[in-house]
């Protein structure tokens, strides 16, 4: 198993390079199944997660042909003969699950495992199954799968209006709507910049779709789509992460330069916290330039859906405000505990307490580092940037998590000055004595 070795405190400076969105690559991704031949999708990130739907598509029949060098996927959905997602590959990555909207969309039928829960909880997708039978598809549960068939062969369309909004819900709501035999609605439907990207990729790919990046989309089905060549966008969180990192950790005045995003993702709330954090940012074509404050200003955010804070900025917001002189609150409303990373933070001495879906930092309290636990995504990348500013040596363990959403993270920061390394572990090793 790998962590990470980090020997802090650093001061970073220079830049950060992000690179192809995670969250948009996996529905593309999705996308390419609709259509019969080849989709390509470049600036597509070298993730785990990807590899893994490479894999649930390809069991479904198509030829997924992976680029990891080139950052380009190849998809022939000529031939889709075998519309079943297995629980073995679906409980590593819960994105899996937009087979369902593809392979009814695709072939009327679909046998695809429930994801089951994650680090933080029951993640539901009882809005997916309610959804899909609005649109026309008979839908029953059988061994932990979810066995779809649109009536008469063909989704019907219809509307439905989720409660609450749902990326992925909405994500597989057009999957299957777009080559419904009639009209869609999406109501309450997500805003994401990961969802308007992907939905304008099938509009390429011949969909009829409205009211994209609104709460009420739109959608008269088609026949058929078309395959396409598609360039995925930049990932919004990863953007969000590295301007965070730059605040708490940067040279204070020195400008730092976050390239390859593109800053209309954040969202207006992201930047408007950020501003209060005493972070002075330029937004660029290419990016952000972000000039560290000499100590940071907490600032109390509470997540909400696009264009509000992202969840997935809610973990590395936190660690940011252990370096900062005062307390503030962090308030998730999308999830109820996805709070697992704050125990691993207090074995730093980060003083943080939970209480429901708040968590409420007092920062100023020395950071040393110590050895701590991976438990998902964010919460993994969180511990990484609590250990660049810690005093001493910090192991990140588990980092298979992080895997899933940070290509080459310990190169990117080591080339910002960070002092990380890759190592190797066995986890079940019978610890040393002491004496
Ligand atoms: C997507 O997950 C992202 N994943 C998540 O990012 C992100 O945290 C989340 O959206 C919220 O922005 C991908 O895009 C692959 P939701 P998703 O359905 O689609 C409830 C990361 O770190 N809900 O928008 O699963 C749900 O419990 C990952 O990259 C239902 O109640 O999130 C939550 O409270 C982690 N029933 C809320 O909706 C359902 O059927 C929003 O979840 C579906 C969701």
């Amino acid at each position: 198993m790998d962590k990470f070795v980090i020997e802090g405190p650093s001061t970073l400076s220079g830049s950060l390079t992000v690179g192809g969105s995670k969250n948009t690559a996996l529905p593309l991704m999705a996308a390419a199944v609709l259509a019969d031949g080849t989709t390509t999708v470049t600036n597509v990130p070298d993730l785990r997660d990807v590899h893994t739907l490479s894999k649930v598509i390809r069991v479904t029949g198509p030829d997924v042909a992976v680029r990891p060098d080139e950052h380009t996927i190849e998809i022939d959905a000529s031939t889709v003969d075998d519309p079943v997602s297995p629980y073995e590959l679906v409980k590593k990555m819960r994105a899996s699950f937009y087979m369902l909207g593809a392979l009814v969309g695709r072939c009327g039928r679909a046998r695809v495992s429930l994801p089951g829960g994650c680090a933080w909880g029951p993640r539901p997708v009882d809005l997916h199954i309610e959804g899909m039978k609005q649109l026309g598809a008979e839908i029953e549960l059988d061994e932990g799968y979810v066995v779809a068939k649109a009536t008469g062969g063909r989704l019907s369309g219809g509307t439905f209006r989720m409660e609450p909004s749902s990326v992925g819900a909405t994500v597989n709501l057009l999957l299957g709507a777009v080559t419904a035999r009639g009209g869609s609605k999406i109501e309450n439907a997500a805003m994401e910049p990961d969802v308007v990207a992907f939905g304008e990729a099938l509009k390429k790919m011949g969909a009829q779709i409205d009211g994209l990046g609104t709460r009420t989309i739109e959608i008269q089905g088609v026949d058929a789509l078309t395959p396409i060549e598609v360039r995925n966008t930049p990932d919004r969180i990863e953007m969000g992460t590295f301007m965070i990192l730059a605040a708490m950790a940067g040279e204070p005045g020195e400008p730092f330069e976050i390239k390859n995003g593109n800053h209309q993702h954040l969202g207006q709330a992201f930047k408007d916290y950020f501003r209060g954090t005493g972070a002075d940012t330029k937004y660029t074509d290419d990016g952000a330039i972000v000039t560290p404050p000499e100590t940071v200003t907490p600032v109390s955010i509470r997540t909400e859906t696009y264009p509000g804070f992202p969840t997935d900025l809610q973990a590395q917001w936190t660690v940011m405000l252990a370096t900062a002189e005062g307390e503030a609150t962090v308030t998730d409303t999308i999830y109820d505990d996805r709070f697992k990373h704050v125990p691993e933070l207090q074995r730093l001495g980060i003083n943080v307490t939970v209480d429901g879906n708040a968590a409420t930092v007092r920062g100023g309290q020395p950071i040393k580092g110590a050895q701590v636990m991976s438990t998902d995504l964010r919460a993994s990348v969180s511990l990484v940037m609590a250990g660049i500013v810690a005093s001493g040596r910090t192991d990140v363990l588990r980092i298979y998590h992080l895997d899933r959403g940070y290509e080459n993270l310990a190169t990117k920061l080591r080339s910002a000055g960070a002092s990380i390394e890759r190592q190797q572990y066995d986890e079940f090793a019978e610890p040393e004595r002491t004496k």
